[in-house]
């Protein structure tokens, strides 16, 4: 092959790879989440990432820009149209409607899926990322929409974050259905009115306040002091919780079409990532789709991808520590046997260890372990085969730590 045949080595435009730091950070992230769901009282659930393209082409579950834009939609070898997931609502809600008689209600449900979207990658946004989906199910009770919120509160504490470095956003469908029912909106005004509220904040404040004249709906009636029942009921509960960092803010509706009550958005307050972090709401109707009864749901959707920006902007990205502890490196080949035996003993006892058997100079050896990140190294050599005594180096410091094999598992084990 030339060289201008070669393959290219860089992955699909917007997608990541995960080289072991990556994943490592990852797994970090997935186990906070996890953890926190977990004490939070939901149980996790999983689900395939093909999905029928009908589920987000049904009215209801629409958000026109995600379904006509947005998704990676294919056709199988038998002919079917299918999705690769953007979100998890409607499989969440389609896998309670299949189980609605066996499950019980109040169901509370936690899933960590990829989801895909045909998006222009930019920060905070990739084609590819991993979202927490939390849900609670069949409960009308503002007492459900403050726990949900709780929940994303709970998240950020566990991630270290303070009150002050975020705040929670909340807005309400309910009271914009009200108001375009009072000024007797039409069915395109509306979504001109949602869309707007949208946009507010990335608009110069007389130019939204123009368009909205256009509308027909007065400023005042968007005023932030002016602050819907049910939002007040949940600012009350979360505050009664010692949630302090929740507000009222009229231009939080959130995107998709299926939002009924109350919407959130959790934002970063830091100077140099000064956006929405993740968000979610109520939504009564996603369950009609597969059955008359609907079941209400009530849950948010939080990345990784903006979880990372959260962290790394306040230099609290966690340390990359390889689960190796220990690499063997040995003087000469014959020492490869009493390596392997010595590293399968250790793994036996609970020691990560890992040998190398390349034939390569020591000074090679030790570099390779540096590479890795590996904190510990020993040197396999006939002085350490005869005398079972072996000598322990932090690669780090340099330190050196002479033991008998009989103590060298207990060393690493109480690191
Ligand atoms: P969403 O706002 O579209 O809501 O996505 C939720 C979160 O996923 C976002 O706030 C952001 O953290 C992350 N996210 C979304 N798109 C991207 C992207 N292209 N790249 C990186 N991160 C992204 C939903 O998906 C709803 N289904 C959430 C929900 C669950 N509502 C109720 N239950």
């Amino acid at each position: 092959m030339s060289k201008k045949e070669k393959l290219s080595v860089d992955s699909y435009k917007g997608v990541r790879d995960f080289y072991p730091a990556d994943q490592a950070f990852l797994n970090y992230l997935l186990a906070t989440y996890r953890r926190v769901a977990e004490r939070m009282g939901y149980v996790e659930y999983h689900a395939s990432v093909l999905e029928p393209a009908e589920l987000y082409k049904s009215k209801g579950a629409e958000n026109e820009e995600l379904v006509n834009e947005q998704t990676y939609t294919f056709v199988d070898r038998g002919g079917r149209e299918v999705t690769l997931r953007p979100e998890m609502t409607p499989t969440v809600a389609r896998m309670v409607s299949a189980k609605r008689r066996e499950l019980g209600f109040p169901l509370r449900l936690f899933s960590i899926p990829n989801v895909f979207r045909y998006e222009r990658p930019q920060r905070g946004r990739l084609r590819e990322h991993w979202q927490l989906n939390v849900d609670l199910f069949g409960s009308n009770s503002l007492a459900a929409d403050a726990e949900i919120i709780m929940v994303a509160h709970a998240l950020m504490k566990e991630f270290g974050a303070e009150q002050n470095d975020f705040v929670i956003k909340l807005g309400s469908r309910t009271f914009l259905s009200s108001l375009i029912e009072e000024f007797a909106l039409t069915e395109q005004d509306s979504k001109r009115f949602v869309g707007l509220l949208d946009r507010r904040a990335k608009m110069p404040a007389d130019e939204f306040a123009a368009a909205l004249n256009q509308i027909g709906i007065p400023l005042e009636r968007l005023s932030p002091n002016t602050v819907p029942q049910d939002v007040t009921e949940v600012l009350q509960l979360l505050a009664s919780m010692g949630v302090e960092n929740a507000v009222f803010d009229p231009s939080i509706v959130r995107g998709f079409a299926y939002y009924t009550g109350i919407v959130f958005e959790v934002f970063d307050t830091h100077k140099d990532n000064n956006r929405a972090l993740f968000g979610g709401g109520r939504y009564d109707n996603l369950t009609a789709l597969f059955d008359d009864e609907p079941i209400t749901g009530m849950g948010f959707g939080m990345g990784d991808v903006t979880m990372h920006d959260f962290l790394s902007v306040r230099g609290q990205l966690p340390t990359y520590i390889p689960p190796t502890k220990l690499y063997l490196a040995v003087a000469d080949k014959e020492m490869v046997p009493h390596a392997l035996s010595l590293a399968q003993d250790l793994r036996t006892q609970g020691v990560a260890t890992a040998v190398d058997f390349c034939d390569k100079k020591l000074s090679d050896q030790i570099k390779t372990a540096a590479k890795h990140q590996i904190p510990y190294l020993i040197v396999i050599g006939s002085n350490e085969i005869t005398s079972g005594t072996f000598v322990v180096r932090n690669l780090a410091s340099g330190a050196e730590e002479s033991l008998k094999r009989t103590e060298l598992s207990a060393f690493f084990l109480n690191l």
